[in-house]
Formats: C-alpha cells, sequence, structure tokens
C-alpha cells in the first residue's frame, strides 16, 4: 500500500458496530464488561479508546512501523520517551531543536539524574566525541527548529552501540518526506499539533516504533502517565493526516518559491531553507528526504527593531507560535517558540533578534509573495531602536 491509500484507509476499516465509514468519536471513558475481566479489549480510556486506536495505526503505518502511541501533545510523547531511561543515563542532543524540548530536558530532566549534552549533530565526529559510557539516547530533531539544519539520520544510526536507542523528531519533515525508521532509528517522535493534524485546531503528539519492547515500555507510561489525547482530539488528527501527502506537497512548492524570493532580495541577508542549492546540507537533503518541507527562516538586513517591525505587520502570516497549519505563519523564534533558552546561548547557536521563521501555507503563492515584498519595502526604512524586552 503507498502512502496516501494508508493515510486513508490503515486504521479506518468500517465501525464493526454500525458499519459507519468513518470512525467514530468513541466519546466514553469506560466500557461495560459482560463478567468481571470480560470485556472486548477496552476497559478504560486512559488504557485504551478506539477513536485513539484508529489514530495510531494509521500514523505507525505512515513510518512504516507497527507501534503507535498517541499523546496529548508533541511534549507529552517526548516526556514519555525519556522515560524509557533512569537517573544517571546520557543523552546526546542536537544543539538545535525546539526550545519546548531544551526545556524538559534542562529543567525537568535534569533534576531526575538524566544528562545532557548539546552538539552540532550536522558534525558525526562531535556526536562521536560526546558519546560516554552511560549514553543511552540520541535525540536528532532534522529539520531543526528553527534553523532548518539537516542531521544524517543514518550516520547517528551507525554510531550505535548495543541497546543504545536513535529518536528523530519528524515534524518538520512529516514521514511524507522523512522516514527516519528506515535510515536506522528506532523511535520517531511528532507533534500531531503540526503538519499532520494540518489545520491548527488541535494539540497532539505520538511516538512511533518498530521494537516491540521499546513500544511496551511507552505504552506502559502511557497508561501509568495518562498524558493521552481525548477521543475528539484523536478524531481531528485522523481527518486532517488523511490530506497530508496532498498539502505536503503544496506547502514545499509554496515553500521553495517563498525562499528563491528571499533570497533574490538584496535587504535579506540570510535564508534557511534546505530546497536552495545555497543551504549547505542541500545534498543531504536531497539523499534523506524524499521533499524539503514548508518551514523556512531568513535573517533581515538591517537593524533587529526591522525584524520586530516586519513580523507584525502581514496581511496573510499570522505573527503565531507553531506551524504546519494550512494558513501561514510568522515567529519571532528568539522571543517567541525559543524564549525558554537563555539569551547567550541563543546568540551562540544563531538564533539572533534579526531571525524570522515562516510556517508558508497553502495560500495562493502570488498572494503571499505580494505579501513579503510590500512588507519588505515598507519596513526598509525602519532604524535602530530600542528592542521589545523579553518575555
Ligand atoms: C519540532 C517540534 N517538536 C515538538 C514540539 C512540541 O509539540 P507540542 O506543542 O504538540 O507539545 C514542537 C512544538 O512547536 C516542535 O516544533
Amino acid at each position: 500500500m503507498k502512502f496516501s491509500t494508508k493515510a486513508i484507509h490503515v486504521g479506518q476499516e468500517p465501525d464493526p458496530a454500525t458499519g459507519a465509514t468513518i470512525v467514530p468519536i468513541y466519546q466514553t471513558s469506560t466500557y461495560t464488561q459482560s463478567r468481571v475481566g470480560e470485556h472486548k479489549g477496552f476497559d478504560y480510556s486512559r488504557t485504551v479508546n478506539p477513536t485513539r486506536v484508529a489514530l495510531e495505526r494509521q500514523l505507525a503505518s505512515l513510518e512504516g512501523a507497527r507501534y503507535g502511541s498517541a499523546f496529548a501533545s508533541g511534549m507529552a510523547a517526548t516526556n514519555a520517551v525519556l522515560s524509557l531511561l533512569s537517573a544517571g543515563d546520557h543523552v546526546v542532543v542536537s544543539d538545535d531543536l525546539y526550545g519546548g524540548t531544551y526545556r524538559l530536558f534542562a529543567r525537568v530532566f535534569e533534576r531526575f539524574g538524566l544528562r545532557f549534552t548539546y552538539v552540532d549533530m550536522t558534525d558525526a565526529d562531535a556526536v562521536r566525541a560526546a558519546v560516554t559510557p552511560a549514553t543511552k539516547l540520541f535525540w536528532i530533531e532534522t529539520p531543526s527548529n528553527p534553523l532548518l539544519k539537516l542531521v544524517d539520520i543514518a550516520a547517528i544510526a551507525s554510531q550505535r552501540r548495543g541497546e543504545q536507542i536513535v529518536v528523530v523528531d519528524n515534524t518538520f519533515a512529516t514521514p511524507y518526506f522523512q522516514q527516519p525508521l528506515e535510515l536506522g532509528a528506532q523511535i520517531v517522535v511528532h507533534s500531531t499539533t503540526k503538519y499532520i493534524g494540518g489545520h491548527s485546531d488541535v494539540v497532539g503528539g505520538i511516538a512511533i516504533t518498530d521494537d516491540h519492547a521499546i513500544y511496551d515500555q511507552i505504552r506502559f507510561t502511557q497508561n501509568a502517565a495518562g498524558g493521552v489525547p481525548g477521543p475528539q482530539d484523536a478524531w481531528l488528527t485522523i481527518r486532517g493526516a488523511k490530506t497530508l501527502a496532498l498539502r505536503m506537497r503544496e506547502h514545499a512548492r509554496n515553500a521553495q518559491a517563498v525562499a528563491e524570493f528571499l533570497q533574490s532580495r538584496s535587504d535579506v541577508a540570510r535564508v534557511y531553507y534546505p530546497g536552495l542549492p545555497s543551504h549547505p546540507q542541500h545534498e543531504l537533503a536531497k539523499r534523506q528526504m524524499s521533499g524539503f518541507g514548508g518551514m523556512l527562516s531568513f535573517e533581515l538586513a538591517g537593524p533587529p527593531a526591522r525584524a520586530f517591525e516586519f513580523a507584525s505587520g502581514l496581511k496573510y502570516f499570522s505573527l503565531a507560535e507553531s506551524l504546519g497549519g494550512v494558513e501561514s505563519l510568522i515567529c519571532h523564534p528568539g522571543r517567541m517558540t525559543h524564549g525558554s533558552i537563555p539569551p547567550e546561548q541563543r546568540e551562540r547557536r544563531g538564533i539572533t533578534d534579526g531571525l524570522l521563521r515562516l510556517s508558508v501555507g497553502l495560500e495562493d503563492l502570488s498572494d503571499l509573495l505580494d505579501d513579503l515584498r510590500e512588507r519588505l519595502d515598507v519596513t526598509a526604512g525602519t532604524r535602530e531602536s530600542e528592542l521589545p524586552s523579553p518575555v
């Protein structure tokens, strides 16, 4: 079965009770048992719910895996994956990653005795040097948020020894453009809030694996800690995921054109998009991904104040956190999504005050380009001024 067929059919059999073609929203917390301990495989909805099962089967199939565990958010899925580890274990992490993931690692799991080393994972030698005898997990985000750096998944996976686990946050690329398990990873994590849900109307996450022992442990945590999505949210995510392929093709087409437009402007200092031949890892992107996605970042020339001016006055790019919906969004990573990273670390990683990130949506391309062009022209004269204080 090919990708779009899986998205529409796996886990979506007609409802056994009624024949309903669309998986029903099983809005129930519990299930009536015929005798003590005798039931139809469903006992309590924290443990298992048919709408959630349909979502888990659908998304696992898109990553070419057998097992998915859905969560109430991407962070809840990340939390469950890190719960595979114990005090004293060590994790090697990409140094460019979603700020909330950094916050969970640095401010929660460190207190429980896990150790993290952040490295530039574009450099395989740096990864090798960071490994210690206690290393149990590699956490990769590729393309990364917000600098669109790429990590060679197969190269990291080839460094794996024994029971070590390679995890890829595949939120930006989606399974349509990148298949990390095929490249040697053991777990894929998604914020399904983003492209998989696709319509900015639901928060969710999932952890996917083809390894039965890992799945058992994640499911244990899913039930024990209980960060599960409700059936309505699972249902919305299923509906969104059915059109993932269609949307991703268009997101990538629009993003490529926007990236080329921005690069052609003399008042744009730098554009980060893996589909541009000028991207330092364009060759890896072509090898590892089947498309370049809908996310890009860029740095405006001129004072940082211009980036603030630019971001707040666009017609079709809403100034908002999140990404991956049908509507275009713009964000200022330094003050928004990555505000939880200390300023000196942010600057060191290249997340400057002039950096802006776009989630390029599915609007008509000419409207998007006109919007950006007009705003670039209007803000051309912005002078250095007091920057807004940090949030
Ligand atoms: C790459 C990435 N991973 C994980 C998350 C966290 O997902 P959620 O907001 O669904 O908890 C985000 C959220 O922005 C993200 O961008």
